[in-house]
């Protein structure tokens, strides 16, 4: 009797000790997934206000459809952006072994840059007080026509979106357009600026309004033990 009495205590024992591992185990996991997801940058940062919005917007709407169909590499090579539209400032295309370019001295800058050399230099300014020291590496004019998408996708797997900060600056735009990332819609409005985390994540945007949206696309580079976060 004895004996089976402690046989039952021993087993309890265990069975309590087994217990206490699951629930370690549970927080472990539990831990682990929160470790992970806070890995995971948000789908949308807010970097700043651009103050002269309007100065922006006029260069953009002189603009005349043949001046958008100028140049088509963007929307010819990716086709998930059939539908938008490309004035490059600062952009190499990929070389012959489908790498970027992130070397400062080697980048080209494309006719219009000299139009934007103010801009470009209060947005240096504004990354570099964001993100630390750094260059822009690609600076496009991208078009998204009235009543017009890209379709949802995730982008092909690129380790140069894990080097650089992506940020859109919305120029022309309207509450029927909207940015989804991971299932978070976003409307941007005119002169705010947002960084953009759509690597390897499912995204799209819609453009449901009247008017053509205008974005200007801005990656930036920071140089590295600068960075500030
Ligand atoms: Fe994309």
């Amino acid at each position: 009797m004895t004996s089976l009495e402690n046989v039952d205590l021993v087993s309890t024992r265990k069975i309590k000790v087994s217990t206490r591992n699951v629930r370690k185990n549970r927080r472990d996991t539990r831990d682990k997934e929160k470790d992970s997801l806070s890995l995971i940058p948000e789908n949308f940062i807010f970097v700043k206000k651009y103050n002269n919005i309007n100065s922006l917007k006029e260069k953009v709407l002189k603009y005349t459809k043949e001046d958008w169909h100028k140049y088509d590499y963007r929307q010819k090579n990716y086709m998930v952006h059939m539908n938008t539209k490309t004035i490059p400032l600062i952009w190499n295309e990929m070389d012959k072994y489908n790498q970027r370019n992130l070397e400062k001295d080697n980048r080209k800058f494309w006719p219009e840059a000299d139009n934007y050399k103010t801009e470009l230099d209060s947005l240096s300014q504004i990354l570099t007080e964001k993100y630390g020291e750094g260059f822009i590496t690609s600076a496009l004019l991208i078009n998204l026509p009235s009543r017009s998408i890209i379709a949802p996708h995730v982008d092909n797997q690129d380790a140069y979106f894990d080097l650089v900060k992506r940020t859109h600056l919305a120029i022309i735009s309207d509450d029927e357009v909207r940015f989804i990332v991971g299932g978070e819609d976003k409307n941007i409005k005119e002169g705010e600026i947002f960084e953009i985390n759509n690597n390897e994540k499912l995204h799209e945007v819609k453009n449901n309004s009247e008017i053509d949206r205008i974005h200007l696309l801005t990656d930036w580079l920071t140089i590295k033990g600068e960075r500030n976060e």
